[in-house]
């Protein structure tokens, strides 16, 4: 099986796995043999000691034109984006194995396109990324500039009457409720640990998985493959994706999302996450009716939270994060509630991004266990795997 380098795989030998083995994880990351530095910074790197000034791409990168003052770990994530506005894979532009490359013409006009979408930007917009690759090719290398014809009758879609709108509950009302649901603060924080065990299935196959959570915000999953575990962690400061022989540090906008995913008190924290929030009627999801809170920070993308109109339960959360040619979307999709010590957890998680998308479900839950503190710390950094 040729390896895919499709956005938020991992490519090891000739497998391709789902990055973030976790359920809630992120990835956004690709490691490429030979490519892309495997080692990028060492996890001494903590907060309490300050960061070297991040590296730009073009000190990074041996061949970046136009996107040379972008912070390097901000490059991927950028790639990302562009490969799925177009619904393409990285090899459409790059050659495999030599990404510094301009052999392919599509590299080159996408390079173009990059300037052009910068100058629309800034000449029409006040530089505010209005228009992205994403705007004019909606998932096509070639986008359509004629209008299509219905192929068939279009099913109307239940427009939400403006009466409806006016009794749309607070978002207060809604993330209170939430809280409720699934159990309250108090029965939430008499649970200081989770360890669950599963199934993760992704492009038809399944592979087991163990998830630990510990109070506030560790988070560790594992991932068994065949060829050796794939593990996604955030230890409270910091991330990483590790797979045999290969550790990933994540960056500042990967750590943000790590951050989220590991809050274990995310339904007591959600209120105070955001600045604003906004209710809008949400759509249907797997039959069930929502409410759409939207939480909003200045500067940052936004999170659109679903909650279940019947239950109150948060049945899908979409977070973005930010790149500098536009966002990369992840949505994650939470189902079978189940109650377990006076709360209510979901067993079954979706995640997807565009390109890929993957199921855990849980099919052993343990709370309040023993998980020492040291199974979150990345592993001590490594030789590249030897070819
Ligand atoms: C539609 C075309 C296109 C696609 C698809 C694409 N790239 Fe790129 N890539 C570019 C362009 C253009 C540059 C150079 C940007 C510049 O000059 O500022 C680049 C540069 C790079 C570089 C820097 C190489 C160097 O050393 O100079 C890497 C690494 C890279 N891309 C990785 C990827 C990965 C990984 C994917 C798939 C997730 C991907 N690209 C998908 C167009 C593309
Ligand atoms: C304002 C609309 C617009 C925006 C924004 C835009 N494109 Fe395009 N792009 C086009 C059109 C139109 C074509 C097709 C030109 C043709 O058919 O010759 C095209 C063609 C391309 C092609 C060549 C496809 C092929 O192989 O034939 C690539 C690659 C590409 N765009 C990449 C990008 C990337 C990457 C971005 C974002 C940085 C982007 N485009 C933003 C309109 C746009």
């Amino acid at each position: 099986m040729p390896a895919r380098l499709k956005s938020e795989v991992l490519s090891v030998g000739h497998k391709v796995l789902p990055f973030a083995a976790a359920g809630l994880a992120l990835g956004a990351v690709l490691l490429m043999n030979g490519g892309l530095s495997a080692t990028p910074q060492t996890p001494e790197a903590t907060p309490a000691t300050p960061p070297n000034a991040p590296k730009t791409a073009s000190e990074q990168f041996k061949n970046i034109q136009v996107l040379k003052d972008i912070p390097a770990d901000q490059l991927i994530p950028a790639m990302q984006f562009i490969t799925a506005s177009l619904d393409v894979e990285c090899e459409y532009c790059h050659v495999r194995g030599a990404f510094d490359k301009d052999d392919k013409k599509a590299k080159v006009t996408a390079r173009k396109m990059i300037t052009m979408m910068l100058a629309i930007n800034k000449d029409n917009f006040e530089g505010h990324r209005e228009v992205t690759c994403y705007s004019c090719h909606r998932g096509a290398a070639n986008p359509i500039a004629t209008p299509v014809i219905a192929k068939e009758e279009s099913t109307t879609v239940e427009e939400p009457a403006s009466s409806e709108k006016s009794v749309l509950p607070s978002a207060d009302q809604l993330l209170d409720r939430y809280l409720a649901a699934v159990g309250g603060a108090a029965a939430l924080q008499k649970i200081t640990s989770r360890a669950a065990k599963g199934t993760a299935t992704f492009s038809g196959q399944s592979v087991a998985v163990d998830v630990y959570a510990k109070a506030p915000d560790k988070r560790l999953s594992v991932m068994h493959l065949k060829d050796g575990d794939s593990l996604t962690a955030f230890d409270g400061h910091q991330g990483w994706l590790s797979v045999p022989s290969r550790v990933h540090m994540m960056s500042a906008a990967e750590n943000a999302a790590a951050r989220i995913d590991a809050d274990f008190y995310f339904p007591i924290d959600v209120k105070t996450l955001y600045e604003k929030y906004r209710v809008e009627p949400g759509e249907k999801i797997d039959s069930h009716d929502t409410y759409l809170v939207i939480g909003q920070k200045e500067s940052q993308p936004p999170l659109r939270l679903y909650f279940d109109t019947q239950t109150g339960l948060l049945i899908r959360l979409v977070r973005y994060a930010d790149t500098p040619l536009g966002r990369n979307p992840t949505q994650i999709d939470y189902a079978d509630y189940r109650e377990s010590n006076g709360i209510k957890v979901p067993f079954r998680w979706t995640l997807a991004r565009p390109g890929n998308r993957f199921t855990i479900q849980v099919e052993q839950l343990k709370l309040n266990v023993e998980i020492d503190d040291g199974k979150f710390a990345p592993p001590p950094p490594q030789k590249p795997a030897a070819k």
